[in-house]
């Protein structure tokens, strides 16, 4: 086949219209996208993420309340002009690349039916052709943005791809699973895929982590498919019928992932990615060191 006859991967879609359960009382006036990591909410590091693998166009799904999301991706002139005045040129920086970094478009999905309906509202935004999505709970360290791996999978193979990585399996319920044969290390043909079995049901260990590349043929299966687990239309059935209509790929990203909307996951990951900040690594650990050597 042409170089030029490949597909490509020009547009994510961020789900965004959660309510944030797991968060409360934080996120009863604000999204859970919203809460910090460090000094950045949680959902600029899921776009940079886009951003930094090559993709310009956005799609986030919001719902009720999420207006905050909008505002922070959109120019603020009043702020601009007072950082301008005082001369604050390095904030003004950081402030207006945050409205530049990509065309974010926003629809909302009227009703909380699930992460399926939610990736079904992007239907006319996509059109025909493949697409990302990037669940915000999910953040990913390491050297290479995860979708970006995924997308270099993507261009081999020309078919859908959904990251994974290996779960404990008292942990199986909570995540999609795959089964499929491993065909070369890191990748695997799926045959099958089931949203959170219990351990016993389960397939493998190999959980579904978000980021997904999907052909356009899932808003047809999307349409068709009933309310799954926890009574949502899951994107996971709708993965399951496409594997059985096309082929569908695993992929056990490198990187480290933090589940943010968890509390414990949020707090590693404030954590650990401070760790890595040059501004504050250094000074953090000592904290740190400090703080062990007082308890222990
Ligand atoms: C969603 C998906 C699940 C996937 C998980 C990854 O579940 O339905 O298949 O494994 O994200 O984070 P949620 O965590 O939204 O319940």
């Amino acid at each position: 086949m042409l170089r030029g006859n490949l597909m490509r991967v020009r547009k994510a879609v961020i789900p965004a219209a959660g309510l944030g359960t797991r968060f409360l009382p934080a996120t009863k006036a604000q999204p859970k996208e919203m809460l910090p990591l460090i000094d950045r909410p949680i959902i600029q590091y899921i776009v940079e993420e886009v951003v930094t693998s090559g993709i310009e166009d956005i799609l986030i799904i919001t719902g009720r309340g999420k207006r905050a999301i909008e505002d922070h991706f959109d120019c603020c002139l009043e702020l601009e002009s007072y950082l301008r005045e005082k001369g604050k040129e390095e904030w003004l920086r950081v402030v207006r690349q945050i409205a530049q970094m990509a065309n974010i478009h926003y629809v909302r999905q009227c009703e909380p039916k699930g992460l399926g309906h939610a990736v079904l509202c992007a239907q006319s935004f996509v059109g025909n052709e493949p697409f990302a999505v990037l669940l915000g709970d999910d953040v990913i360290a390491g050297d290479k943005p995860c979708l970006a791996q995924m997308i270099d999978l993507f261009m081999e193979v020309q078919a859908s791809v959904v990251a994974v990585e290996r779960v404990p399996r008292e942990d199986v319920s909570k995540y999609g699973i795959i089964s499929g044969e491993e065909i070369r290390p890191r990748v695997f043909a799926v045959h099958d895929l089931v949203e959170k079995p219990q351990p016993e049901e389960a397939p493998s260990r190999w959980g579904v982590t978000g980021r997904y590349i999907i052909t356009p043929r899932i808003f047809g299966l999307l349409a068709e498919t009933p309310p799954g687990a926890g009574g949502e239309i899951q994107l996971t059935d709708a993965l399951r019928r496409l594997a059985k209509e096309e082929q569908v790929f695993a992929y056990a990203f490198s990187g480290k992932r933090y589940d943010a909307g968890d509390k414990l996951g949020y707090l590693k990951a404030t954590v650990e990615l401070a760790l890595e900040r040059e501004d504050l690594g250094a000074a953090f650990l000592e904290y740190l060191r400090n703080l062990l050597a007082e308890r222990s």
